[in-house]
């Protein structure tokens, strides 16, 4: 029996179907913008919520030993990384972690490196903590992304850059770093003094054999590196908010524990780490069931455009739920935002948002929906490329 469930998220307060005027001026555009799942969580994390809802007592929540078990064995087991409980921190979410971090890291006017296109709230960690942001463009070759070392180098330099969030898996570009690029990058901030936060928020969603690895595990980087991840991306979870910080040196972790008694958000609400305890324990085969949806989508985009549209450019997806494509071909920039949204009755996330007009030819596609969505979204981007030909 297939697991996984197709929700129609209409009128549920859902922000991907329900609240499109703030990015997008209207309603009733068929979304494939935020970057959750349009699938219900595995049945055992609705199992767990609802034998705790039906206890009816919602007071002060003491985090069982059983849940930091079942995240440390999920990166055991799935990530081979040995991580230890003490190590772990909380925050309400990923986006809440590396603003923490950015501000326990730096000071304002502190220069903050990050690879370009990049998930838009990186930039907005940056700019809204009055830091200032120093982008380095990754290398696109024919929608393949590759790190521009000498580029990252430099810009540390000159910048006098004292942190780098690092996006890995990368979103939006869809790579999952390999070892040696990880060690490159780390090396290379080793070398000159710079603080790493590692969003591994996509760990898990990796596909044909690409192996995500985790930041730690690719050298001795413990003193000058912070992770932040989640089981929101992988069970869709993101509105039970809850992530996981991971400081492995004792040093930093202590200094992490001052700051964080100014803000006092030392844990998180109940329901949070019921669902994660429950995905990350009896999650898997319904995970498995997700990624094998996802990637059918994916290729359902790919070959539709390589038939119809065999000019779009589509970056393969090693990593991530987002499918990243380049209608440079077909459609000027700055007319993109009129073509899907306006033509298609598209909700995207435009490329400009990733790093600015540069890559406005862009456009990046939530995959993580039934095949009908995706199917129809391509279509009617073949019929509205073809028809204004
Ligand atoms: C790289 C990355 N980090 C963080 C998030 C969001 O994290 P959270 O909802 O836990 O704040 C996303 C969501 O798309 C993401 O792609």
């Amino acid at each position: 029996m297939p697991q996984v469930k197709y929700v129609d998220r209409k009128n549920t307060n859902c922000n991907k179907w329900d609240a499109q005027t703030g990015m997008f001026g209207e309603e009733g555009l068929l979304p494939l913008w935020v970057a959750d799942m349009d699938f219900q969580a595995p049945d055992c994390v609705l199992k767990s919520l609802s034998d705790y809802v039906s206890k009816g007592v919602f007071g002060y929540y003491k985090i069982p030993d059983s849940y930091y078990h079942a995240f440390i064995n999920w990166e055991k087991e799935h990530h081979s990384y040995q991580v230890r409980k003490e190590w772990l921190r909380f925050s309400p979410g990923v986006v809440a972690g590396f603003n923490w971090i950015t501000q326990f890291i730096t000071k304002p006017e502190d220069a903050v490196i990050v690879l370009t296109p990049v998930y838009y709230p990186f930039l907005h960690a940056v700019e809204n903590n009055r830091r200032r942001l120093i982008t380095s463009d990754l290398i696109n070759t024919d929608g393949v992304y590759t790190i521009n070392f000498q580029d990252f180098e430099q810009k540390i330099i000159e910048n006098h850059v004292s942190l780098f969030i690092l996006c890995s898996p990368h979103n939006p570009a869809g790579r999952v770093w390999s070892r040696d690029e990880l060690k490159r990058l780390l090396d290379i901030c080793r070398k000159h003094n710079v603080f790493v936060i590692s969003d591994e928020i996509h760990q898990d969603l990796t596909f044909q054999g690409h192996t995500h690895i985790p930041s730690f595990t690719a050298g001795a980087y413990d003193d000058m590196m912070i992770t932040v991840t989640a089981p929101s991306k992988t069970f869709n979870l993101a509105g039970c908010q809850n992530s996981v910080i991971i400081i492995p040196d004792e040093a930093l972790r202590k200094k992490w524990d001052e700051y964080i008694t100014g803000i006092r958000v030392l844990s998180g609400n109940a329901f949070g780490y019921v669902a994660a305890e429950a995905a990350y324990t009896g999650g898997r085969q319904w995970f498995e069931e997700v990624k094998e949806i996802i990637y059918g989508n994916y290729l359902l985009v790919k070959d539709t455009f390589a038939m119809e549209l065999p000019e779009v450019i589509v970056s393969p997806l090693e990593g991530t739920y987002l499918c990243w494509f380049n209608m440079k071909a077909y459609v000027k920039p700055e007319d993109m935002k009129e073509f899907m949204q306006k033509k298609c009755r598209l909700a995207l996330d435009y490329g400009d948002w990733f790093g600015g007009e540069r890559f406005a030819s862009f456009a990046r596609m939530n995959l993580a929906t039934s095949r009908e969505n995706v199917e129809k979204a391509v279509h009617a981007i073949v019929r509205e490329c073809k028809q204004s030909v």
